[in-house]
């Protein structure tokens, strides 16, 4: 155990010394990957230096690398090397953080760690937290809380809002009916007063408005809706306010994130994933409702096989906060994390890619013959296309042809998306770990493949 877990250690650490040499990302084809990876069902005990061969050099060499340098398309994972290790023991120690019985050590990790981040995001003092999957089931597990608590409704969600949302909204049993996409202003921000209007039609026809979703920092620009305004609409027509901070939340804890995301501590419930913006290794998402004991009023299990395991008064069973029963304990990753960097470096690192993600924009308005900026850096995103504009020799959008050949030269990866009818580049820069050459260098790959874009 121990030579083949020296082996993994040295793996690993080989791969975060040295995966600014590699690809950020590197797909292969489904054939190549099952004929190395498939075969028959192994009957028999094979060699376990085979199997980690296989994994370091055929699994795990063809996927992207959200913890790359150059990793810049949708969200990446910059994750830490000391939530590795809590990931790892964890894992090791194969805990299951269900009932307080047989977790209360590892469920009084993920209480410490819940009411840290309450507190680093400046909810009130009975704010109560799980933490889940990612943000997906996040804010699914906090919509259901706030179905609990006010019954069935409208909602109100932007045409920013993350996909995610509709489709935890429709699994709970939502009508699409019953969905309300308000259109955002000009900086793709939730336009109050479209809301306003919508909430005061519905109220007219004798419909219920149940809870506006409010996001804090859009996949595609990073923008951040109006949360104030929409808070005082919420306060004064009794919905719920749902923020999904998936990834941009984090930022609350350095100033300017801070000054960004005004309001966000006046939401009933608050997503932010740990393993976007926290340097956390994916699987983890994090709910925070304001309302004790909803939680619980919303998921809480009492069959007669788990009456044994303990759950008084501050015995906290977590299996009674989500959907989950058997549960990874996924709060020691966090909690080594902040324990062993202390929050003024994850401060330091969050304020260090908002600058980044400046010089970035500066890099591309420096360059007006080749790209013209569409978003500004907010929370670490920008947007951007070419200029003037091109056409593709099979008519496809070139941005997303440019992307495509980053990625397929392995330098770097970003995404392209469209904004109301626009097609665009886009960088999410997040990882503290990325140079001003890693972001020159991407820009000026990008600008060499332009000249090609009549061949593809
Ligand atoms: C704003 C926002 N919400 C929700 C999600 C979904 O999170 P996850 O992929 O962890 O389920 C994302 C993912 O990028 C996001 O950016």
């Amino acid at each position: 155990m121990r030579a083949l877990g020296y082996q993994m250690v040295d793996k690993v650490v080989d791969h975060l010394m040295n995966r600014q040499e590699q690809p950020a990302i590197h797909t292969g084809s489904p054939t190549e990957l099952r004929s190395a990876l498939g075969g028959p069902v192994p009957l028999e005990a094979g060699n376990p230096e085979e199997v980690i061969r296989l994994l370091t050099e055929s699994a795990f060499t063809h996927m992207q690398h959200g913890d790359h340098p150059r990793y810049f398309a949708r969200v990446p994972g910059p994750s830490s090397f000391a939530a590795i290790l809590g990931e790892w023991f964890a894992t090791g120690f194969n805990v299951n953080v269900a009932s307080w019985l047989g977790s209360s050590g590892p469920a009084t990790l993920e209480l410490v760690v819940c009411d840290w981040l309450r507190q680093l995001m400046g909810m009130p003092d009975r704010t109560e937290g799980v933490i889940v999957s990612g943000g997906s089931m996040a804010s699914l597990t906090a919509m259901a809380a706030a179905r609990t608590e006010r019954g069935p409704g409208i909602v109100y969600i932007s045409d920013q809002t993350h996909a995610c949302i509709r489709r935890g909204l429709l699994a709970m049993g939502f009508p699409p009916g019953d969905i309300r996409v308000i259109p955002t202003d000009d900086e793709f921000r939730m336009s109050i007063q479209e809301l306003s209007i919508a909430v005061l039609d519905d109220c007219g026809a004798g419909r219920l408005p149940l809870m506006v979703v409010a996001t804090a920092g859009t996949t595609n620009t990073g923008a951040v809706d109006p949360i104030p305004e929409i808070a005082d609409l919420c306060l004064a027509s009794g919905m719920w306010l749902h923020v999904d901070g998936a990834y941009g939340a984090p930022a609350y804890i350095c100033p300017e994130g801070e000054q960004l995301l005004n309001g966000i501590n006046l939401a009933d419930s608050l997503v932010l994933d740990p393993h976007k913006w926290l340097f956390q290794p994916y699987g983890a998402g994090c709910t925070l409702v304001r309302h004790p004991g909803l939680l619980a009023d919303s998921f809480a299990i009492n069959p007669e096989y788990l009456r044994d395991v303990g759950g008084d008064s501050d015995q906290v069973n977590f299996f009674d906060r989500s959907l989950e029963l058997t549960r990874q304990g996924r709060a020691v990753r966090l909690w080594t994390t902040l324990r062993t960097y202390g929050v003024h470096r994850i401060q330091e690192s969050i304020q260090r890619c908002l600058s980044l993600a400046r010089y970035a924009q500066q890099k591309i308005t420096e360059s007006p013959e080749t790209w013209r900026l569409i978003t500004p850096a907010q929370l670490g995103i920008l947007t951007f296309r070419l200029q003037p504009d091109i056409e593709s020799a099979s008519g496809k959008d070139v941005h997303t042809q440019l992307a495509a050949r980053l990625s397929e030269s392995g330098f770097a990866a970003v995404s392209s998306t469209t904004l109301k009818g626009q097609d665009v580049l886009r960088l999410c820069i997040i990882n503290p770990l990325t140079t001003k050459d890693d972001i020159n260098e991407t820009l000026e790959r990008l600008a060499a493949f332009v000249p090609l874009l009549s061949s593809f």
